[in-house]
């Protein structure tokens, strides 16, 4: 039996919860878009095109934000294309995933789906093939109110007032070799700046996110940031982190234990960018996007993009199928997410629909929740209010990549407005259950309204069109109150939550 006991007390508190933590992503590539979120003639199709089933399981997911149109996708994209009468828009070809886009879906669609799943924009733009005046023209397109060529074009395309898009992407992951128009970290960084200075004589409001590496394993990462930043600092506020992970020679505990490379991770990041800001003297804090994020099977042979002489609509690219371990994993990707809610103010799990997604759809058929649906959906709804700084001690367990690690991870919220606390936890021992004593001071908790638990058992087991779903939240009876402590056990490779009610000690 592993043990873990947890401290907690409202009033020793990280940040708020950022709310932008829960947000997805959705690139024109494969069917994430054409059969996935859009299927004219689907039967559960509304007047624009949008599928009904689709949006019902995006609000259920709690998605706050959604980054668009990439990607790597994004870096020889012509925004201009994506706009206007369907009929008069070019078909073209994307270079990233050797794909023809037809551009029935661009950015009116989008925002206009996106006002039904009720979720706010992050828009990347062009910095591949194209510069700061592609830029600056889509800004103006999207926010400028009217009175200008195009604004008058959003207008006349339907869209009377402006989309008042804050939060900016500029460019996408272009350290890499795969990447259109891929830039060393100084030119990057002085195109970065000179766009961002530019969008700002716009919007000096605009919150503008600069790209770091596309992983921690590139071979240029930290100068890479540092370079970026050294270019970029004043210009920008936030800088990206990507990362997907998936377990490798078949080492579940390493993989259960991914959250410890995304702290590292992250860690890193935070310093590097701190060090910038500190030989500049700024009292600026540049946070991080954490803009690609999720368990991918990279090696998997579907996600090899086509090649050839052929084009195709929308193949099926990327498309895994996700297992209850993968699901534990993202449970624990979100924990290390919270923990950092001091510096991360934004991440969006790729992507949301049939690629490396939480949501999958048959052409004309059914939509349907993969396993990794679940942690994030109850992560989104219950970790409310402030992130509380969780002291942890208890028994380790052994990784091949990691080394030792706590066995039970955990984070925790406290909401004042509702007196709820959440800990989310992992157990990511596999092979024993664990202990866990919750000691929470400074509140007295009044009850316990829910706890659930995902895994434990048919790790391998995943999810198909008909079901069953086999990472449904089940109910974990085993969580007790005792005095000011809460005592639960974890199966063995499981994910957690568990909710309580508390009246915060008067001070
Ligand atoms: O999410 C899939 C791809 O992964 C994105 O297009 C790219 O940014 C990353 O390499």
């Amino acid at each position: 039996m592993h043990t873990a006991r947890l401290s907690l007390d409202p009033r020793r508190r990280v940040a708020p919860v950022p709310r932008r933590l829960f947000g997805s992503f959705v690139e024109h590539l494969g069917r994430c878009v054409y059969t996935g979120i859009y299927e004219p003639g689907h039967p559960t199709a509304d007047a624009d095109g949008f599928r009904g089933d689709v949006l019902a399981l995006v609000r259920e997911l709690g998605i706050t934000t959604v980054r668009y149109p990439g990607g790597n996708f994004v870096s020889s994209y012509r925004w201009e294309d994506g706009v206007g009468p369907v009929a008069q828009r070019p078909a073209r070809l994307d270079l990233a995933w050797h794909s023809l886009e037809t551009n029935a879906f661009g950015l009116d669609e989008f925002m206009r789906w996106l006002g039904k799943a009720d979720a706010e924009p992050i828009m990347a733009v062009n910095l591949g093939t194209r510069g700061t005046a592609e830029a600056v023209d889509l800004l103006e397109y999207a926010n400028h109110r009217a009175g200008s060529h195009l604004a008058d074009q959003r207008r006349d395309n339907g869209a009377v007032d402006p989309y008042g898009i804050r939060l900016w992407c500029l460019g996408n992951e272009m350290d890499g070799p795969w990447q259109v128009g891929q830039r060393s970290a100084t030119e990057y960084g002085r195109l970065a700046a000179q766009t961002a200075k530019a969008m700002r004589r716009f919007d000096p409001g605009l919150e503008l996110v600069a790209c770091g590496s596309s992983h921690l394993g590139m071979p240029t990462f930290g100068s890479w940031e540092r370079d970026v930043l050294t270019e970029a600092y004043d210009d920008v506020d936030l800088i990206s982190l990507h990362a997907y992970y998936q377990p490798v020679d078949d080492d579940l505990r390493s993989f259960l234990a991914s959250a410890e490379d995304m702290d590292t991770y992250i860690d890193a990041v935070t310093a590097i960018a701190d060090s910038v800001g500190a030989i500049r003297r700024s009292t600026k804090k540049i946070m991080i996007a954490f803009d690609e994020w999720n368990v991918w099977y990279q090696s998997a042979a579907p996600s090899t993009p086509p090649s050839g002489e052929d084009w195709p609509v929308a193949p099926p690219l990327l498309e895994d199928h996700y297992s209850v371990a993968d699901a534990v994993v993202v449970g624990g990707l979100l924990i290390s997410l919270l923990r950092h809610s001091d510096r991360v103010a934004a991440a969006c799990q790729a992507q949301l629909v049939n690629v490396i997604a939480p949501i999958m759809t048959e052409p004309g058929g059914s939509a349907w929740r993969q396993t990794i649906f679940h942690p994030f959906a109850r992560t989104a709804r219950h970790a409310r209010g402030a992130v509380l700084d969780v002291l942890r001690a208890g028994s380790t367990t052994a990784t091949d990549r990691y080394g030792e690690v706590a066995a039970v991870d955990a984070v925790c919220t406290w909401d004042d407005s509702t007196g709820e606390l959440a800990v989310f936890l992992v157990n990511r021992g596999t092979d024993a259950p664990a202990a866990v004593t919750v000691d929470v001071s400074g509140a007295q908790v009044t009850g316990i309204i829910e706890c659930v638990t995902v895994g434990g058992t048919d790790l391998a087991a995943k999810n198909t069109a008909d079901g069953p779903d086999h990472a449904e939240p089940r109910p974990n009876d085993t969580a007790r109150q005792a005095d000011a402590d809460v005592r639960l056990t974890l199966p063995p490779a499981s994910w957690t939550m568990l909710r309580m009610r508390a009246t915060e000690a008067t001070r």
